[in-house]
């Protein structure tokens, strides 16, 4: 039987707060820290270092990472912990170079979201910008549940095929995310701020917002048989929100950020009408979610609003029907696959500059399959 690798794949590097996290997905058990400018970074918890976990995280400073341009992986697996010793295999290293988002003329950002299970389409399609990607931004639903190991961690899998952890990530979850055993598991097996899934993201000249709205029906609705809280999380969730909109420090108000977007897999602003004989079960949390759109046009002020889960690969402007809530800024729906025939997998390139973000949905073989230019506002 061949030797099952420690590392699953390689590193995966995301973007949280003001921080990389370095996930390293295992095979074994494996003691494994990062090294960045000469200082080691551990996946530990309150000092004891994790060896049996099937990711192993790792929270790096950004301006460290970005200013060292390369990190070290050294991993060693763990053949017997014990009280008093710990056997180990012998360690390996391995370095991979890292390419910071940096503040230049024109950036390229790749979006996809609403994969469900299609991997090598999506690696394809996401891997449009090649050696020109900045930023990969993987927006929910990549699997259609988690219901193996496997499907949780296809994020990451797709994460490394494309970057091959050289290029900031920012991964989020959507709603058949949490399906699935493993579900419950997610905080150890995704980025996360402490466990929450929202979050605020200060990258270079890109301030991003990270909203997490959970499953897209009541918490009481059958398919989830007493396993949902979401309104529970949603109400923490507006606290932030209230917060973050009061807070005169904010990461969006620095005078370093162009540009202010929203990333999240439901269209908070969209009341979704879909009737499949169940009376408007996607239509939720119509009075919590106004409030968070009033507070995104009240204090944020966002330039873009980046959203999957209706399988589609379009553009919503302001005066769009779509746009019930009146979120004050153009929405870009990106990710729709295609699972019959011809198996797909269209998301969106994204170049933006100061002035434009222009738009082109494209395929597994980078065909363009529609285009569209935003302008975007600026001031907060
Ligand atoms: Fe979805």
């Amino acid at each position: 039987m061949p030797k099952k690798r420690i590392m699953r794949h390689g590193p995966v590097v995301c973007a949280v707060g003001c921080d990389y996290q370095i996930l390293v997905p295992v095979n074994c058990d494996a003691l494994i820290k990062v090294i960045v400018n000469d200082k080691s970074y551990f996946c530990h918890q309150n000092g004891i270092r994790r060896s049996d976990c099937a990711v192993q995280q790792f929270a790096v400073p950004m301006r460290e990472l970005d200013q060292a341009g390369s990190y070290t992986v050294v991993y060693q697996k763990v053949i017997d912990r014990r009280a008093y010793s710990c056997r180990k295999g012998k360690a390996v290293s391995k370095t991979f170079t890292f390419k910071a988002l940096k503040d230049k003329k024109e950036l390229h950002l790749y979006v996809m979201s609403d994969c469900h299970g299609i991997r090598k389409e999506a690696i394809e399609a996401c891997s449009y910008f090649q050696d020109e990607l900045d930023l990969l931004i993987l927006n929910g639903d990549v699997s259609s549940s988690c219901e193996t190991l496997d499907q949780a961690l296809l994020p990451l899998d797709i994460a490394y095929e494309v970057t091959k952890g050289s290029v900031p990530c920012v991964i989020t979850r959507g709603n058949h995310d949490l399906r699935g055993d493993f579900a419950q598991h997610l905080t150890d097996l995704m980025p996360s701020n402490h466990g929450r899934m929202y979050y605020q993201v200060s990258i270079g000249p890109l301030w991003l917002l990270v909203l997490d709205c959970g499953e897209d029906k009541n918490d009481d609705h059958r398919e989830y048989g007493g396993t949902a809280a979401f309104h529970e999380m949603r109400l923490e969730e507006t606290d932030f929100l209230k917060r973050l909109a009061n807070d005169p420090y904010a990461g969006f108000r620095a005078p370093a950020v162009r540009y202010r977007f929203v990333v999240s897999h439901v269209p908070v602003h969209f009341r979704n009408k879909d009737d499949p004989g169940d009376h408007f079960p996607f239509d939720i949390e119509n009075e919590l979610y106004t409030e968070w759109v009033d507070l995104l046009n009240c204090s944020v002020h966002p330039q873009l609003y980046i959203a999957g889960h209706l399988h589609r690969k379009e553009v919503w402007t302001v005066d769009a029907e779509h746009n019930e809530r009146g979120l004050a800024c153009p929405t870009l729906i990106a990710g729709k696959p295609v699972h019959h025939g011809n198996r797909n997998c269209f998301g969106a390139a994204l170049t933006v500059n100061d002035e434009t973000a222009e738009i082109r949905f494209t395929d597994k073989r980078h065909r363009i399959a529609g285009t569209e230019t935003i302008k975007l506002g600026r001031g907060v």
